[in-house]
Order: structure tokens, then C-alpha cells, then sequence
């Protein structure tokens, strides 16, 4: 990745904002940075790339990701070191899988010197965006869209690549508590489960949203045919600790090949922690809330990292999970942020100089 010599166009701004922001009040993506990558597919081709200023889009009316979502994305976040050098986190997983969920969608895949050239650029001009200090990152969303102007329900034969960035800091403020799923599905055997399609997550906006009004922040997805399997969060892929093993499910069409998820698996088996990598069975975690071996639930995702989990409930029965000291949740959290940070050694040779 360092003997890349792709042209970019690169037009900057006149005046920065990043005066204007208040890096320690920070809402999850709501601030983005001063510039942004853009790449056309057009006539069988992916066109010269552009860094440009962040700008409104001019997209027709008619064009097809509005109206069938021929859309995929990626979440990937770059981290600054005390010495003022930027790192991201296995970033060659991210390209990869924004093209396996380009390709479910039918969209052309995009090619990897592009992507490598195009974020190294951005990320060294918005450099002084990253802030020092555990927590502190900037998160960096690529996504496609289908451009073309023509609402015949057919794959577009135009797209938009683009990477926009966000400073942030934690994505969920306070408790997170969640409800397993009854009665809504966010995937199904063979559908786009698997793939950073944007559909999946709008759909589960009112499921969630009924959650939320019950005191929840998240769902916790169950099998859509006979919801008695644990699956995924949404925004995160899912863990239970029962005794001392850690236990997820196994990936499949339905459940995304999360980053962090196999990173935290990796890091279980590198330190002797026991993980089961397994269906999870609704009525088995009951259980062992109820007989107290579960000591803890946590989300993992690059967005959340490593969210604890406080409470949930299925078919109104409410558990709380105890307050651990000693969490595989903190652990996990503090082994990844020390290698994302280049605090620690890096054996899998997970950090990436940008
Ligand atoms: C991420 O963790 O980057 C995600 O893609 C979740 C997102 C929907 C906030």
C-alpha cells in the first residue's frame, strides 16, 4: 500500500471550521470535517477521485438508491498516538467488506489502491481533526450510493463513492439496557444480513424505536424463524459471558462479520479466556440470569467498541446484569484501545500507519 500513485484531484478550503467545534462535547456524527472523498462510477469506470470540500450533494430525484436503496457502507476509525502519528484498525477488513456488500447489492466493487490513496489523503489532511486521547477518534464512514437517474427497479448503471469523517468520542451516553426480539426480524437465510447494506439498519429504526419507549437503547436481534437464538445488535455483534467462557454466535448470511467481533475472539483465545463461538439460545441466558452464572452481556462494534450491557428483558421478564470488577468488557475494551493507540504491541499486526 505505500507504492500507490493514483491521481486525485484535490481542491481545498478556503478556511477550516474546526475552530468552531467543541471536541468535548461531541454527539455521535452529527460534526463532520472539512473535506471529503468522491469517486464516480460512470460508463463502466471508476473516474478520477476527488478530495473536495464537504459539500451538499446534486443527485436527480429519480435516482435509484432513493428508491431501492442500492446503497452500502463501511464504519472504520483512525486514533492519534502521543506522538502525533495516526493509526487505523485492520482497515484492509473494512475494504473488503464494503466490496462483499457491493456485491450483494449488485454494486461494482471498488478498487483497493483508490480507497487506500483516497482515505491515507483525507486522513492526512484532516489530521488535526483526530484528537489525542483514549476515546477521542475520528470515525470515517465510506459509502456507495446508486446514482443513476432511472427508477426501473434495476441496478444502477452509475454509483458515488465517498468517504466523509466525523470526530467522536463514545457512541452511546449512559446505560444500555435491551430488549430481545420477539417478534421483528432484521435478517433473513439468504437476504443481505451479512452486508453493511444501509437498508438494514433503517429497518430496524421502528422496531427500535418501540424500544425505546419502553426504556431500551438497543435490540438484540433473534433468529427470524423461530426467535430462540441470540443473534446481533444492530450496531454491534453480541457477547454473553456465562461463568467464565465467552460466548457468540457464529457468522452466517444473517449476522455481520464484525471487525471488533473477531478482533475481541482473537484476544479471548490469546489470553486463555475460554470462547464458544456457537448458537446462543434465548432460554439459556435466562437461565443462567436467573441461576446468576451470567456475569455479563457486551456489544462490540467499531462505532459503540465494547459496550456493556446493564440490563434486558424477553417476554417481560427483566434481568439486571451485575456490576463486574473485574468485566471481560473493560478487559477487551482497554487490550483493543491499547493496541488502536499504539500503546501495545500489535502481534496480529492489526494497526495500520496512515
Ligand atoms: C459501526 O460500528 O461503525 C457501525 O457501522 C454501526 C453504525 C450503524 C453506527
Amino acid at each position: 500500500m505505500s507504492d500507490l500513485s493514483i491521481d486525485i484531484k484535490i481542491t481545498k478550503i478556503s478556511e477550516s471550521k474546526i475552530s468552531t467545534v467543541d471536541f468535548d462535547n461531541l454527539t455521535f456524527g452529527k460534526i463532520f470535517t472539512d473535506h471529503m472523498f468522491v469517486c464516480d462510477y460512470i460508463d463502466g469506470t471508476w473516474q478520477t477521485p476527488e478530495i473536495m470540500p464537504y459539500q451538499p450533494l446534486t443527485i436527480d430525484p429519480s435516482a435509484r438508491v432513493f428508491h431501492y436503496g442500492q446503497a452500502v457502507f463501511e464504519g472504520m476509525k483512525a486514533f492519534k498516538d502521543e506522538n502525533d502519528q495516526i493509526w487505523m484498525f485492520r482497515p484492509e477488513d473494512n475494504f473488503n467488506r464494503i466490496n462483499k456488500s457491493s456485491h450483494r447489492m449488485a454494486i461494482p466493487e471498488f478498487p483497493k489502491e483508490f480507497f487506500f490513496e483516497g482515505l491515507t489523503k483525507l486522513l492526512h489532511m484532516e489530521k488535526d481533526w483526530i484528537q489525542k486521547g483514549k476515546g477521542n477518534s475520528l470515525y470515517i464512514r465510506p459509502f456507495v450510493i446508486a446514482t443513476e437517474a432511472a427508477i426501473s427497479a434495476s441496478p444502477s448503471n452509475s454509483y458515488k463513492f465517498m468517504i466523509i469523517c466525523s470526530p467522536a468520542q463514545s457512541y452511546y451516553a449512559g446505560e444500555v439496557k435491551v430488549l430481545f426480539a420477539e417478534e421483528f426480524s432484521r435478517a433473513a437465510d439468504g437476504g443481505v444480513g451479512y452486508a453493511k447494506a444501509a437498508g438494514n439498519y433503517g429497518a430496524q429504526f421502528y422496531p427500535t424505536s418501540l424500544a425505546h419507549a419502553k426504556g431500551y437503547q438497543q435490540i438484540i436481534w433473534t433468529d427470524a424463524n423461530t426467535h430462540e437464538y441470540l443473534e446481533e445488535a444492530g450496531t454491534m455483534n453480541i457477547f454473553f459471558r456465562v461463568g467464565d467462557t465467552l460466548l457468540t454466535a457464529p457468522n452466517n448470511d444473517r449476522i455481520l462479520d464484525g471487525i471488533t467481533r473477531k478482533s475481541v475472539i482473537q484476544l479471548a483465545k490469546d489470553n486463555g479466556i475460554e470462547v464458544e463461538v456457537r448458537r446462543v439460545r434465548v432460554d439459556e441466558i435466562k437461565e443462567a440470569a436467573k441461576n446468576g452464572t451470567l456475569k455479563e452481556i457486551f456489544g462490540a462494534g467499531t462505532a459503540a467498541v465494547i459496550n456493556p450491557i446493564a440490563g434486558f428483558e424477553h417476554a417481560g421478564d427483566e434481568f439486571d446484569l451485575p456490576k463486574m470488577e473485574d468485566s471481560y468488557a473493560s478487559f477487551f475494551k482497554q487490550k483493543l484501545m491499547d493496541i488502536q493507540y499504539n500503546v501495545s504491541e500489535d502481534p496480529h499486526g492489526w494497526r495500520f500507519k496512515v
